[in-house]
């Protein structure tokens, strides 16, 4: 049966060592947190790093069966790959960078040595134990090569990588020295999936400006792999916090505590880091207290903070930083029977992690960024029943795009903040249970288990319809039929387009001149008297001409306009040419307002191509002059074509399709072959008879009314090099 297999740096499961003792116990954390609540169908393998140093080889053996029997495979790094990958590359660089704490990156090249090797580690231990059919799901910053080094290792493995912190804007992202093999590495995947919009776009802008790859609606083609990039907000895991077994009503535990009756309670709950605005945070309680004494004595904020990455020096600093804001404040402003912060720094079960939320009037959860932040959500949960407690948010949390009806604050303007607080604790009960209940309604329903169930399925669909795309590739029982078919046919039409399918497209279009290997195949099918081969091209005739006018071969240029039958060029159709002249200026105002863009002029078109500059850039002006060029050539009989990174203006009514009827029509041919790549050949495969002997075969495995496809230029030669050799 077909398994899950999640791999990440943090298991659900962390291990201690106490006096040479082993202990277990869950980790704390988005990530593991959310994922262990996933009540999956299917079977589930763990993969990861159980976050201790073991040296022992006995002792991990012990570890190892252990974790065994929660199907938990353990990952052991070593005290180095522990400093350089997970406290360094990780902790240091990846996270800050892509936090926006570009003053924390550190730059270190031991570090980004041991991220590739241990990310190494991890690809190799999926693949020690992937078995065909497996689904394989990688998350989060720590793994970033991790897709692509399975991907090399098990090519038709179905991989899935998830992030679960922000990825940066593309100005942030470009900054780092390992950019590009950080992209490829994600780029491994079958599927991307990140938490909000904002992030997708990002990574999706990045990839398109450091690696080339562009996408169409969120999906992407590599080496002929399709790519689904998509937004899957992660949710908790509703119940487990609405209805939580054996909670005891803590509020009146802490009252009696900490609390005087009547006295409020704001709560947050972070790990200890710098991207959860903690300082700030205190900041604007002491502001709060300072600006509405009123509130003294009569509101108190229970801060939880959460150990983590104790060993990295920024995190030693915040914890100095916090330690001293709490104990002056608490100085300042407590009194014998009331203290302003409640700070501990410690984690918590999850029954007092319950009971808090529950006890708590206000969740004050102010990160400065935060990929998700699942405790607001879980603050949310825990309100199911009571439909009494206010959620201040920032903005600047990924949870903030669906938790609307919390109140949003900018976790840096402190007036906000001290002003959200005012609004929250006087806001009437009323209010309070419109908002939760809105807010609960979209937690229940997009929970962690439809989190998961839409991620994977939608991998699955990716399996399947790469599998489909597949299927129709031109395998090799078909290659011998078309072999065969063609030795024993007397009377062969043959059309291959040029650009993308007998050569590989480059930036500058003039480059693309054919090769020697390429002269000799084409010689060689010309050199059998039974071939009529056409060259059936966009480009204008000129080129096409000087390139292979020499050859023994028909050619139709300029998308059927021109024809070319025993070496000489007429004209297909009677056009006409003079709307140019009105066009021209349109086009010519274009490449000045778009550096980079040039005109191409063809005896019966013209195009402008912008393969040279920012896509985005090229499309906007594309959308911005389509209604021009719409308006100018209505009256006229043309028709606007817009094509990969180009729009052409020609005559209507002229196409590769009928070009290619011309030789269709002249003979009873036995055997037919077209071979193209972009839209403009689907004309061509149309034209052609449905019969057993006639071949369409598409470059790419794009959408294609052609009854075959091959991957790439050198998959189309070594096929007709085949088919022509004795
Ligand atoms: N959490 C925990 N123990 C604690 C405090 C918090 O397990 O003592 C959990 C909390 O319930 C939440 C997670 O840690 O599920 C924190 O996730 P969040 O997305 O808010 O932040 P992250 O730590 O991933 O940045
Ligand atoms: C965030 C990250 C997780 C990480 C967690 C705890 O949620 O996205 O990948 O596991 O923090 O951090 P730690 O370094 O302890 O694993």
């Amino acid at each position: 049966m077909a398994r899950l297999m999640i791999v990440s740096n943090r298991l659900p499961i962390t291990i201690d060592k106490k006096d040479g003792e082993l202990f277990y116990h869950p980790s704390a954390g988005g990530l593991a947190t959310g994922l262990n609540s996933l009540d999956q169908d299917m079977d589930k393998v763990w993969i990861g790093w159980p976050g201790k140093t073991i040296r022992d080889e006995a002792e991990k053996r012990s570890i190892e069966k252990q974790l065994h029997k929660d199907d938990i495979i353990p990952v052991f790094l070593s005290r180095k790959e522990k400093l350089l990958y997970y406290e360094g590359f990780s902790n240091k660089t990846v996270w800050p960078h892509f936090h926006y704490f570009t003053q924390y990156t550190t730059y270190d090249t031991s570090y980004w040595k041991a991220y590739k090797s241990v990310n190494q580690k991890f690809a190799d231990a999926v693949c020690e134990h992937y078995q065909d059919g497996d689904l394989i799901w990688v998350h989060d910053y720590q793994l970033l090569l991790v897709p692509n080094l399975i991907r090399e290792n098990c090519p038709n493995a179905s991989i899935g990588f998830f992030l679960h912190i922000p990825f940066p804007s593309y100005e942030i992202f470009r900054i780092l020295p390992w950019r590009k093999e950080l992209l490829e590495g994600v780029l491994g995947a079958d599927q991307i999936g990140f938490h909000t919009f904002g992030y997708m776009r990002h990574f999706l802008s990045a990839a398109y400006r450091i690696t080339g790859h562009e996408h169409h609606f969120g999906k992407l083609t590599i080496d002929n792999r399709l790519i689904n990039v998509d937004v899957f907000p992660m949710g908790i895991d509703y119940n487990k916090y609405a209805f939580p077994e054996q909670v005891t009503n803590q509020k009146e535990g802490y009252e009696a505590h900490y609390l005087e009756p009547g006295q409020k309670l704001i709560l947050s709950i972070d790990r200890l880091d710098y991207t959860k605005g903690i300082p700030e945070r205190i900041e604007a309680m002491a502001e709060f207290f300072e600006r509405y004494p009123k509130y003294r004595g009569k509101v108190s904020l229970v801060m939880i903070v959460v150990p983590s990455r104790s060993n990295v020096d920024q995190y030693m600093d915040l914890k100095n930083e916090v330690d001293t804001l709490v104990g002056r404040i608490n100085a300042q402003y407590s009194n014998f029977d009331w203290t302003p912060i409640l700070y501990f720094y410690r984690s918590f079960p999850f029954q007092d992690l319950t009971s808090m939320y529950k006890a708590a009037d206000v969740a004050l959860i102010t990160p400065l960024r935060d990929g998700m932040n699942l405790v607001a959500k879980e603050y949310i949960a825990s309100k199911e029943t009571t439909k009494q407690g206010v959620l201040i948010l920032s903005e600047m949390a990924g949870a903030s795009n669906e938790l609307t009806e919390a109140i949003s604050v900018n976790p840096h303007d402190i007036d906000n903040m001290v002003e959200s607080l005012v609004r929250a604790l006087e806001m009437p009960l009323e209010e309070q249970a419109e908002r939760l209940e809105v807010m609960q309604y979209k937690l229940k329903r997009y929970n962690v288990k439809h989190w998961a169930e839409s991620f994977i399925n939608e991998q699955i669909e990716m399996m399947e319809s790469q599998q489909v795309s597949q299927t129709n590739l031109l395998n090799s029982d078909v290659k011998t039929q078309l072999i065969q078919q063609y030795k024993t046919a007397e009377q062969r039409l043959l059309f291959l387009d040029y650009d993308g399918t007998l050569m590989n497209f480059q930036t500058d279009p003039q480059a693309v001149v054919p090769d020697k290997e390429l002269m000799q195949l084409l010689e060689n099918i010309c050199a059998d008297s039974k071939n009529k081969l056409v060259i059936i091209t966009g480009r204008d005739r000129h080129t096409i001409d000087e390139w292979l006018g020499h050859l023994a071969c028909d050619m139709a240029a300029e998308h059927g306009v021109w024809l070319k039958e025993n070496n000489k060029w007429r004209k297909s159709t009677e056009i006409f040419d003079s709307w140019k002249k009105d066009i021209r200026p349109v086009l010519e105002d274009l490449v000045l307002r778009t550096p980079g863009s040039f005109i191409e002029e063809k005896d019966y078109s013209i195009a402008w191509h912008y393969r040279k500059i920012d896509k985005d850039l090229g499309e906007k002006r594309v959308r911005e002059f389509r209604d021009v060029l719409r308006y100018l050539t209505a009256s006229l009989d043309l028709q606007v074509l817009e094509g990969n990174k180009v729009v052409e203006i020609k005559n209507a009514g002229v196409s590769k399709g009928k070009a290619a009827l011309n030789w269709i029509n002249a003979k009873n041919w036995d055997f037919y072959l077209a071979v193209g790549d972009d839209h403009t050949d689907e004309d061509t495969f149309k034209a052609l008879p449905t019969n057993d002997n006639a071949y369409t075969i598409k470059v790419g495995i794009q959408q294609t009314t052609a009854k075959y496809n091959l991957l790439t230029v050198e998959e189309v030669r070594t096929m007709l090099t085949e088919m022509v050799s004795e």
